[in-house]
């Protein structure tokens, strides 16, 4: 068995010393509490292998809640963090008058279990569609771990003493997905951190990332073919398109609803003009995060 020291030293190597002091102080915690039995030796060897950390630890924090995270599934991102808890303070809905909200491209649950978990109870029933059953799976566990309550039979915007959040497997780009999931429309607000990395940027991209999340959440143009790749085709901006069809053609949002779309961090004039023409929503506001790179874009009618 490699001795720690020899591990922490390649780690260093990999990683810096700071990172790798860190790191290692990080995964030796995870291993003492695993229940899979983990040994730190192994946790280490996968971390010098290139798995994201957080894979290997198990869980990433994200505003108050630290979420489970688990491969292929989308690791939260400290800029998505960012943005919702800036959302969960705009909107801030009351109990009197609860909202219903939508999350497009749930993976782990992360937006919508932020703000259930950040608004007063009662004041929202929250569903979120995505079309992996791993990430699926995950945000059920994740509202369980965060003590959201998950309804079981109920659709429609049931009035209650708590915050829900309903994860469901359905296809955004198949818009009978609204109804064969028994969704009811309108929503107050809809959210979206859809895929919108183009072909050529994925390219580029770590292998941390490359190799371990799964393409289906990175690939903003997923049909895009080769001889496609050096045309304006390739520009990330399939999925904005597809929720601004169902904002305009399946009356999904309320009429004083609100969207949030993280984007890319040159996509917000595209993505603006999308919601503008293809959306029909006039108000538009497009947020930085805190790198000070476009992020969001807001739309409102
Ligand atoms: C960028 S990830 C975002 C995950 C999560 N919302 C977050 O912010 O960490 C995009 C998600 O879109 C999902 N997805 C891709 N194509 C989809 C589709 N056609 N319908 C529904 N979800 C889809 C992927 O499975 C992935 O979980």
């Amino acid at each position: 068995m490699p001795r720690i020291s020899h591990l922490l030293s390649s780690l260093s190597s990999a990683l810096g010393p700071a990172s790798a002091r860190l790191e290692f102080k990080w995964m030796k915690q995870a291993a003492e509490q695993s229940d899979k039995g983990t040994s730190l030796v192994e946790m280490v060897e996968r971390r010098l292998c290139g798995e994201p950390l957080q894979y290997i630890i198990g869980t990433q924090p994200f505003g108050s809640l630290e979420l489970l995270v688990r491969p292929p599934t989308l690791i939260p991102r400290p800029e998505t963090e960012d943005w919702t808890l800036r959302l969960a303070e705009l909107v801030d809905p009351s109990p009197d008058r609860p909202i219903s909200l939508l999350d497009m491209c749930t993976g782990s649950g992360c937006i919508p279990l932020l703000l259930c978990h950040t608004w007063r109870p009662g004041s929202v029933n929250a569903y979120g569609v995505d079309i992996s059953a791993d990430a699926i799976k995950l945000a059920r566990d994740n509202a369980e771990r965060c003590g959201i309550h998950v309804p079981t039979v109920t659709y429609g915007h049931s009035s209650s003493s708590f915050n829900t959040f309903k994860p469901l497997l359905g296809n955004i780009r198949d818009a009978s997905f609204i109804h064969s999931l028994k969704l009811k429309p309108p929503f107050n607000v809809i959210t979206s951190n859809p895929p919108y990395i183009t072909r050529r940027e994925f390219k580029d991209l770590p292998p941390s990332v490359r190799d371990y999340e799964d393409h289906r959440a990175l690939l903003g143009d997923p049909d895009i073919s080769e001889d496609e790749l050096s045309s304006h085709l390739d520009k990330g901006l399939t999925f904005y398109r597809i929720i601004a069809r169902l904002i305009a053609n399946q009356g999904i949002l309320a009429d004083d609803g609100i969207v949030a779309l993280e984007i890319g961090s040159t996509q917000a004039n595209d993505v603006g003009r999308i919601m503008q023409r293809e959306g029909r929503l006039n108000r538009i506001d497009v947020w930085k995060d805190p790198w000070d790179k476009d992020r969001v874009v807001l739309a409102r009618r």
